[in-house]
């Protein structure tokens, strides 16, 4: 009895662990059947883009929202290291002496640290250096030309006012006026500056990377892919210069976007290149010295640094992979890789976080004690030409001090406007600083000598430039002028660029 019963539950157990079997498997199929449904809407909800530039960031996010939301935090302004951040600080209140470096020239009136790539358009409507075009009739200071690197509609426009099919004939862009294309330049830094909208390959938007590329018998669409997740900053992390509107040999191509790399990606490259070309950026007002303002040649001056020459990308350090769900994509959130060390760093070094934290402040520190004294010694020796030149030392007297001069302030120059460098290639800055100090030295010494031949013996004179506002008197700036027109161009024209964008659907937010 006790043995039939124990068989009659047998064939129990086996019909029950049968049916739940066959449940499961049901439940197993409708389950692949649902994600063959998410992942069939996840494709279907994916707009195929026909043109390779899409300039409005919105039009991205429903199908890429992971790197749409990253994208979207570069707005963040908290983070805050040792010497960066994405805060906004004013540099000329913390090193007056760059007011004098920058004399006769517009970044002795603002010149703030850089800050996440949405700020990227407000940030340059608000900075006293584009001149506040329509406010009391005052002209354009600057071209079109200098929206270049701000965001999509570059290339969207290029290609409207160029040849209609790309944007690769850009000249009539960097022909017009920076106010003239106030209502197009409304989306920040996005998509379709590093991406073909079309499949979302890298693909760098600025024909002046193609061109110096190009002039040096490259391809630039021919590079590893590795190289693209560099060169996709390097269109806009990179020093350039416009050719003069009056530029003889050029006619055809006032302020046109160039890269000095002809000859290389060095300083003394670059150097050879302009000294061959005569150019120079403005005349030095103190010393009467033609200047090479440099821009920022992240780029080039990465190359020089270890990471740099060992293929490190800048993707690798500000752009590190993240996992959600499964689903590994680049963090967008462009930023200091020092705030997430553990996706950064520590992906290719074993150290703990604050060792490599370390690293990084040493660097920066021994940097920035040489700058302090070039920044120093070469204002100085700026208002001691000035002195020279007021007490009779001639035009063949100042020369080889000027030409010395040049010299001193491009290193120095090209050191500091290399944001990050102090980490990326800090041998280099080391040594382009250090130059800039001896030429400095070199500067002053033949100018006392000047000084003595004219009958000066002794100390020249120094104004106090020991603040801001203090410098900005010096060299003759109305501060107070220029930020009042400033604030009425905010109030009265930038409005009225942004309506029109909106109606006409340019700018979606
Ligand atoms: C400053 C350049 C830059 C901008 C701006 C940018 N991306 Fe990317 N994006 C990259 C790089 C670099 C990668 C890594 C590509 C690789 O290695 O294959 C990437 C990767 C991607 C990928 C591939 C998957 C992944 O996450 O690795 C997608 C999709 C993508 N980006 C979408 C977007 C969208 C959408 C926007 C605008 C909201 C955007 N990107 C803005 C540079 C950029
Ligand atoms: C279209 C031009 C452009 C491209 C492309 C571009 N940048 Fe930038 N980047 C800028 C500008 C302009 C700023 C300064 C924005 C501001 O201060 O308002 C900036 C700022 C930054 C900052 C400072 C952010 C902070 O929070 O302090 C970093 C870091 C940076 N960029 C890295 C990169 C990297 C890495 C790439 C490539 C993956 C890249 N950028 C591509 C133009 C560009
Ligand atoms: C993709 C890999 C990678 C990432 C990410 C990376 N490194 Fe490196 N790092 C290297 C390589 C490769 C070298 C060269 C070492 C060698 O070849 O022996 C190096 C060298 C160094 C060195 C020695 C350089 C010198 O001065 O001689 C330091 C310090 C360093 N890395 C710090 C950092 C820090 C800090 C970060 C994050 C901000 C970082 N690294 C991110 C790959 C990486
Ligand atoms: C090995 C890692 C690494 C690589 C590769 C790298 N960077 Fe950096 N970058 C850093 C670190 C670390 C800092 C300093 C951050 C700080 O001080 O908070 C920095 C700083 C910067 C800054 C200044 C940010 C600020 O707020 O002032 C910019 C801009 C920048 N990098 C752009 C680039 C570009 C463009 C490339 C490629 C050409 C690149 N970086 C390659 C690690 C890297």
């Amino acid at each position: 009895m006790a043995k039939q019963l124990k068989k009659w539950q047998g064939w129990l157990l086996f019909l029950g662990s049968m049916v739940i079997v066959f449940l499961l498997g049901l439940l197993v199929s409708s389950l692949m059947e649902r994600r063959a449904e998410v992942a069939s809407v996840f494709n279907n909800k994916r707009t195929v883009f026909e043109d390779p530039i899409v300039a409005q960031n919105e039009k991205f996010k429903a199908d890429y929202p992971r790197e749409y939301d990253t994208w979207a935090m570069t707005e963040d302004t908290s983070f805050e290291s040792k010497y960066n951040g994405s805060e906004e600080v004013d540099v000329l209140e913390q090193r007056p002496e760059m007011v004098i470096l920058w004399a006769g020239y517009a970044f002795s009136r603002n010149y703030n640290t850089p800050r996440g790539h949405k700020h990227a358009l407000e940030d340059m409507r608000k900075i006293l250096r584009t001149g506040n075009p329509g406010i009391d009739g005052d002209a354009d200071m600057q071209p079109a030309t200098c929206w270049t690197c701000k965001g999509p509609d570059v290339p969207r426009m290029m290609r409207e006012l160029g040849n209609g099919k790309d944007q690769f004939e850009p000249a009539n862009f960097y022909a017009k006026k920076w106010s003239e294309l106030g209502a197009e330049e409304v989306n920040a830094i996005g998509c379709s500056d590093c991406h073909d909208a079309r499949t979302m390959e890298l693909r760098p938007a600025r024909p002046a990377l193609y061109e110096a590329f190009a002039r040096r018998g490259q391809d630039l669409m021919k590079s590893t892919h590795q190289e693209m997740r560099s060169l996709v900053c390097a269109q806009c992390h990179v020093e350039y210069y416009f050719i003069k509107p009056n530029d003889p040999n050029n006619p055809d191509k006032p302020n046109y976007l160039m890269f000095p790399h002809d000859k290389g990606l060095t300083l003394e490259d670059a150097e050879a290149y302009y000294d061959e070309i005569g150019f120079y950026d403005y005349i030095h007002p103190l010393s009467k010295t033609p200047i090479l303002k440099a821009q920022h040649p992240g780029w080039e001056m990465s190359q020089q640094g270890i990471h740099g020459q060992r293929g490190v990308s800048c993707a690798d350090c500000h752009m590190p992979y993240m996992s959600e769900g499964g689903v590994k994509y680049s963090d967008h959130h462009i930023m200091s890789p020092l705030a997430n060390i553990d996706r950064t760093c520590q992906t290719c070094h074993r150290q703990d976080a604050e060792t490599l934290r370390q690293n990084v402040y040493e660097r920066q520190d021994k940097c920035t004690e040489i700058r302090n004294r070039a920044e120093k010694e070469l204002a100085t020796a700026h208002i001691e030409a000035k002195f020279a030149i007021d007490n009779g030392a001639t035009e063949a007297e100042m020369k080889p001090i000027q030409a010395l001069l040049r010299k001193s302030q491009w290193r120095w120059d090209y050191a500091i406007a290399s944001h990050g460098a102090t980490f990326h290639a800090p041998q280099e800055v080391t040594r382009l600083l250090s130059l800039s100090v001896d030429f400095a030295q070199q500067a002053r010494l033949a100018i006392a000598k000047v000084c003595a031949k004219h009958g000066f013996t002794g100390d020249i004179p120094l104004p106090d430039i020991s603040t801001k506002a203090k410098a900005q008197q010096y060299i003759g700036l109305d501060m107070a002028k220029l930020e009042d027109k400033n604030q009425r161009f905010l109030d009265e024209i930038v409005p009225k660029w942004l309506e029109d964008a909106r109606a006409k659907g340019k700018l979606m937010n």
